[in-house]
């Protein structure tokens, strides 16, 4: 890609190492915690998870800890068979072998009913923690102001709900089954061995300075290998999303080839960082296997002879062979348990880190009420900037109850700032914006958003009836209600023309709305809602000019008897308004009613003069 061919000629265009850097961004957290044991905040958030599962977990521990006792008992039974039952049944008493069938019998059972408790009992506590983690973050992520949720892509957002929350699962319902036995069974199998026979505990204890070596090997490389496959796969998530999410443009500019083989290459990383991930496991797993073999053999060997020299019952060295079996195979698990618990360890510590997200605009302790605003807004010498650039320098404006203010303005001028600021999207830096007299941050957050709506260009139809969404912004509202609303912004007659009018579903065939009549809709919502204060961004510039006129009526009616702020795109919505505001590089530089500026020499007497004439 990087050919020194290629001379001075500029970089080709490569979004894919974008998405790989996105990808990166998200992973990162991840080297920390994987390697290490849980960060302060991760095992904060699992306590709290946890915490009211307490009594639960203790009893499944206890559970799961005589389970693993029953399980323990069957060896040692086998070798007292062999060593007391057989021989006494020789000698004609059947009564030891009864007994050890009979304990055989109990543990076998007791074994299954515990096991199959614990089973149940974690199933339950998993699934209650998780339905608590998934509804908190939900409920925490919905919260968040803008600034979180631009920097923090939907589809991170979406994998912290989905595919984090599931990683968690996994650990619990599998992964943590499948720890405790290991631990249990390796610590107390290691004590039985020591216990049974202290040279052939000794004997297989050899093997230890091997195992440990293997599972250092296998940690340290298995989590290199486990970060790769998650960015991999993370880069590979975003340019899927990035794709559909935008496949009008993708057609428009048919990048389909270019998209393939992006994906393709994107794939194959992915491909080749599983196929490591494989390798390693590949290699783990027989190899303990077969320290497990060799051990065995030597313990074999080394015990036949004690056997031969009368120095070792033949049935302890049978139980301490299937004991060995039983050491071993734990481990195994444990491979896969790490990887599930690398997994589950990096969701946790990327969820605690969105939990510990702190909305910047929070709500006052104690509100100053505001129950029926009359419409005031002021920008009291406002400072505001997305970063370390200020966008807005110094504003001052007053904008009366009831007037409707046009704001017209280059691109990148600021106007969207300025809308998103009088509905407090954001706090400035410095100075006020004022509702009625009270400052936006001392409003509780109910009275703001009755009193102070924003409709955007990207006017959303969340699934449901058409009635649903005009409802949306008051809920309680009655059928009439909206049927009013739809009807004064010139709506109703569309909707009445649908399969099921008010009641078809927008996401269903039929349903589907245009853009013009989306944005209708929308408006019909905002007259539903009734704010003192209106914010129209861009709102207007998805209606096609044929509708003006329909337009310009609901655009009346919905700006009547309210403070308006439009942000304006055409001229016949600069003629409803009552006074013009116009903005350039992030200050007011004109201020006036229509006619006034119209009439002058600024730059609104130009753009005017270019509309009226682009109209001719
Ligand atoms: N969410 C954002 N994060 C960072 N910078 C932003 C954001 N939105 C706008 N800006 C910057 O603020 C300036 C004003 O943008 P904006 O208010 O959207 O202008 P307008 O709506 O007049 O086109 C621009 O320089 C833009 O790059
Ligand atoms: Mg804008």
């Amino acid at each position: 890609m990087s050919a020194p061919d290629q001379g001075a000629a500029p970089a080709p265009v490569d979004a894919s190492a974008d998405w790989r850097g996105v990808a990166t961004e998200d992973t990162d957290e991840l080297s920390a915690s994987a390697s290490s044991f849980l960060r302060g905040r991760s095992r904060r958030l699992l306590g709290e998870l946890l915490r009211p599962h307490r009594r639960a977990l203790w009893a499944l521990l206890s559970v799961i800890l005589v389970q693993n006792l029953a399980w323990l008992a069957g060896p040692f039974l086998i070798g007292v068979g062999i060593d007391v039952a057989v021989p006494a049944l020789l000698g004609g008493d059947p009564w030891p072998l009864v007994w050890t069938t009979a304990a055989m019998v109990g543990a076998a059972v007791a074994d299954a009913a515990l096991r199959y408790l614990f089973l149940v009992g974690s199933g339950r506590v998993g699934q209650e923690v998780l339905l608590t983690l998934r509804r908190r973050v939900f409920r925490h992520v919905q919260h968040l102001p803008l600034s979180f949720h631009e920097r923090y892509t939907s589809g991170k957002t979406i994998s912290r709900l989905t595919s984090d929350v599931e990683a968690l699962a996994e650990l619990l319902d599998e992964g943590l089954d499948g720890l405790l036995t290991a631990l249990f069974s390796v610590a107390t199998i290691g004590v039985v061995l020591l216990v049974l026979d202290l040279p052939l505990g000794v004997v297989a204890l050899l093997g230890f300075p091997l195992l440990y070596l293997l599972s250092r090997w296998f940690q340290r490389n298995s989590t290199i290998a486990y970060r790769r496959t998650r960015q991999t796969i993370a880069a590979l998530i975003v340019q899927f999303t990035e794709t559909f999410g935008g496949i009008r443009a993708v057609q428009a500019f048919r990048r389909e080839d270019r998209n393939d083989r992006l994906h393709a290459e994107l794939n194959d990383e992915n491909r080749r960082a599983n196929h490591r991930a494989f390798w390693l496991i590949a290699v783990f797993v027989p190899a303990v296997t077969m320290i497990g073999n060799l051990v065995t053999v030597a313990v074999l060997g080394y015990g036949a002879l004690r056997v031969l020299d009368d120095d070792l019952a033949v049935g302890v060295l049978v139980s301490f062979l299937l004991y060995l079996r039983r050491f071993f195979d734990p481990l195994q698990d444990i491979a896969m348990f790490y990887n599930s618990y690398q997994s589950a360890s990096a969701a946790l510590e990327k969820l605690s880190g969105v939990l510990e997200e702190r909305s910047v605009l929070t709500e006052p302790a104690e509100p100053t009420p505001l129950p029926a605003a009359a419409g005031e807004v002021v920008f009291d010498r406002v400072r505001f900037g997305y970063g370390a650039a200020t966008v807005l320098p110094r504003l001052d404006l007053t904008i009366p109850a009831g007037q409707t203010v046009a704001l017209v303005g280059a691109t990148g001028a600021g106007k969207s700032t300025l809308a998103r600021l009088a509905a407090r999207f954001y706090d400035p830096i410095d100075g006020q914006v004022r509702l009625d007299g009270v400052p936006l941050d001392q409003l509780s957050d109910a009275d703001l958003r009755r009193a102070v709506v924003m409709v955007t260009q990207e006017s959303f139809l969340f699934s449901g009836s058409i009635a649903d969404n005009i409802a949306f912004g008051r809920p309680d509202a009655t059928r009439p209600e909206v049927e009013g609303a739809a009807r004064a912004i010139g709506a109703h007659r569309f909707i009445e023309a649908l399969p099921q009018g008010y009641d078809t579903d927008v996401r269903k065939r039929g349903g589907r709305l245009s853009a013009g009549q989306r944005q209708l809709v929308s408006f019909a919502r905002a007259f539903l809602a009734d704010p003192a204060v209106l914010v129209l961004d861009e709102a207007t510039s998805s209606l096609d000019v044929p509708s003006e006129r329909l337009v310009q009526r609901a655009l009346q009616t919905l700006l009547a008897d309210r403070t308006s702020l439009i942000i304006a795109h055409r001229l016949s919505t600069v003629e409803i308004a009552d006074r013009v505001l116009v903005m350039d590089g992030g200050r007011l530089v004109e201020d006036g009613s229509p006619a006034e500026l119209i009439a002058g020499t600024g730059r609104f007497a130009d753009l005017h003069q270019a509309w009226a004439d682009s109209l001719v």
